[in-house]
Formats: structure tokens, sequence, C-alpha cells
């Protein structure tokens, strides 16, 4: 076989040289084929990244999030909020003070989205129900629930961790550190002192609807920032029908 091949080489090529030029044609159609596949995945990677992304594919249940976090007029249960009101949000929070995408807090882990791609394609998901504009809201979903959905260990580890809310030598913050830094809050109820062990960040620090000053729940005297809810006034706003 190599004989033949040898044999035949010398005679066929003179002739026909068209033929590495076919093959070059070929390469340069696979070097733009590639090279387009190459952009539309940097553009959908692109696109993926960016907040409109999670509305355009998942429509529902996604609606009820997308102006939480763009706009800030509104909550997640459709409450309309003013720009004090929209700050105690830490989607639109977030935004506003660090450039934040929906993907910065919700770590887009490969696992985590072909799952979140099923439940979504059949359906599989748990809707709370109807906010008062119609749109689908989802059960809520504790720090603890979305953390681990992506393999991370803790609730505390989504805010201090490196890169997000650390030292200032950069270190990552402890909650010691936490309540040093937040000390000028309130002497006796500082929201950050755990009295009665710790509560979970997002057990005030909401992230599509405005923060709630969970201590409220017992101490009426505990501070509410501006833009904040008491505990009682945040069960009145969070309707769902
Ligand atoms: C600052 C971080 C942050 C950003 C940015 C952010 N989220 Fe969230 N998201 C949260 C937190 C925290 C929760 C947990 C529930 C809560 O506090 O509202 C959550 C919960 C959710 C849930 C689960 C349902 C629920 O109510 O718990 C969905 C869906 C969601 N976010 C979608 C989005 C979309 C879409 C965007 C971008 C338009 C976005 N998020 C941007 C922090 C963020
Ligand atoms: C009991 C409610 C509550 C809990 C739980 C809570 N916070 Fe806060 N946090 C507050 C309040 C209230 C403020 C003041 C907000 C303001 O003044 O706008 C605040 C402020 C902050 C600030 C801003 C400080 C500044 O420089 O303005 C950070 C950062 C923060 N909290 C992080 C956390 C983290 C991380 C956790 C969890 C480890 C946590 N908080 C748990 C209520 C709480
Ligand atoms: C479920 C109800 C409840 C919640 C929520 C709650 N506390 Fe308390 N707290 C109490 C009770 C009851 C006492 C008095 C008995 C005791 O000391 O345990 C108390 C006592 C205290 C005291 C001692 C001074 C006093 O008023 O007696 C402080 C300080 C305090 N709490 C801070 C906080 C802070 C800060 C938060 C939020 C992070 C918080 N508590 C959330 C029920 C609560």
């Amino acid at each position: 076989m190599a004989e033949d091949i040898k044999e035949e080489t010398p005679e066929v090529a003179p002739e026909t040289s068209p033929a590495p030029k076919k093959k070059k044609n070929k390469l340069a159609i696979v070097g733009i084929v590639v090279g387009v596949i190459v952009v539309l995945g940097i553009g959908l990677f692109v696109w993926h990244e960016q907040p409109s992304f999670c509305n355009a594919i998942c429509h529902t249940p996604m609606d009820a999030y997308g102006d939480t976090y763009l706009k800030g007029n509104v909550d997640k249960y459709g409450n309309e909020l003013n720009e004090q009101e929209a700050m105690a949000m830490m989607a639109f929070y977030h935004k506003e003070k660090a450039g934040y995408t929906c993907m910065k807090c919700h770590e887009p882990v490969l696992g985590q989205q072909v799952n979140e791609a099923m439940h979504w394609i059949t359906g599989n998901y748990t809707i709370q129900g109807e906010n008062q504009v119609g749109q689908a809201v989802l059960e809520e979903r504790t720090l603890d629930e979305l953390v681990s959905a992506w393999g991370g260990t803790s609730g505390d580890e989504f805010c201090l961790k490196s890169g997000c809310h650390v030292n200032d030598d950069g270190s990552v913050m402890t909650r010691d550190d936490l309540l040093a830094k937040t000390a000028n809050l309130d002497k006796t109820y500082n929201p950050h002192k755990p009295q009665h062990g710790e509560m979970a960040c997002g057990q005030c620090h909401k992230g599509h609807s405005q923060s709630i000053n969970n201590c409220t729940q017992c101490h009426v005297e505990a501070p509410v920032p501006d833009g904040w809810l008491t505990y009682q006034q945040a069960q009145k706003k969070a309707v769902v029908s």
C-alpha cells in the first residue's frame, strides 16, 4: 500500500495543484465556521451574564425579579418603592454601588444551571403565588439554600467572602469584624449582635424586597434604617395570591 501511494504521488501531484487549494479553502471554511461559533459562543456567554438573559430566556418565573434589579421601582411582590426603599433591596443596591450582575450573586455553577434549565423546561419549580401585578413569585430561597446549591458551605459565605465584604487589609471579614465595623448602628440592639445566637444575613438583608430589621419582631425599639421595614411591615407587604 505504502508503495502504491509513493508511486502515484509524483505523477498526480503536478496536475492536481488545485487539490491543495481546495484543501486550503476547506480549511478557511472550517476556520470561519469555528470563528462564528466562537463569536456566537462569546456573545451568548456575555449575554448570559446580562440581567436581560434571565428574563428573556425564562420569562416566567423571572419577570418579578427583573425590575427589582433593573429599575428598583418595585419589589418582587409588586409593591411600588421610592429610591431609598429601592436601595434597601440588595440586588438593586449592589447593582448601583458595585455594578453587580445577576450572576455575580447567583453563581453560575454549570451543574446548577443545567438543573435550573431542566426545572424550567419541565415546569418543576415551586411558585409561591402571583404578586400584585400578576407575575409569578417563586418560593423564597434562604441564603443557605442558594449557597448550598452552588456547593458552598454557609449563607455567611454569600456576603463575607474574598472580593465582597472584606476588612480594610483585604482579609475576609468575620462576624466579629462586621459587628465592630457597624458598632455605630445601635448600642443595645445592634442588628449584628448575636444576642440570641447568630441570625442569618438573609433574614434581614433581602435580595429582591426591602430589607427587614428582624429584631423588631420582638424589640420595637430596635432601629430601622430609612427605606427598611419592621418585621410587622414586611409581613403586610409580602402579599402573594
Ligand atoms: C446582591 C445580590 C443579588 C443580585 C445582584 C441578584 N440577586 Fe436574586 N437573590 C439574591 C438573594 C439574597 C436571594 C434570596 C431571597 C431574597 O433575599 O430575596 C435571591 C433570590 C432570587 C431568586 C429565588 C426566588 C426567591 O425569591 O428567593 C430568583 C429567581 C432571583 N434571585 C433572580 C435574580 C435575577 C433574575 C437577578 C438579576 C436581574 C438577580 N436575582 C440578582 C441576591 C441577588
Ligand atoms: C437583624 C438584622 C440583620 C442581620 C441578621 C444582618 N444585618 Fe447587616 N445590617 C442590618 C442593618 C439594620 C444595617 C444598617 C443598614 C443601613 O443603615 O442602611 C446593616 C448593615 C450592614 C452592612 C453595611 C455597613 C455599612 O458600612 O453601611 C453590611 C456590610 C452588613 N450589614 C452585612 C451583613 C452580613 C454579612 C450579615 C450576616 C453575617 C448581616 N449583615 C446580618 C441588619 C442586619
Ligand atoms: C423572637 C423574639 C426576639 C427576637 C427576634 C430578638 N429578640 Fe432580643 N430578646 C428577646 C427577649 C424575650 C429578651 C429578654 C429575655 C432575654 O434576655 O433573653 C431579649 C433580650 C435582648 C437584649 C437584652 C436587653 C433587653 O432588651 O432585654 C438584647 C440586647 C437583645 N435582645 C437584642 C436583640 C437583637 C440585636 C436582635 C436581632 C438580631 C434580637 N434581640 C432579636 C426576644 C427576641
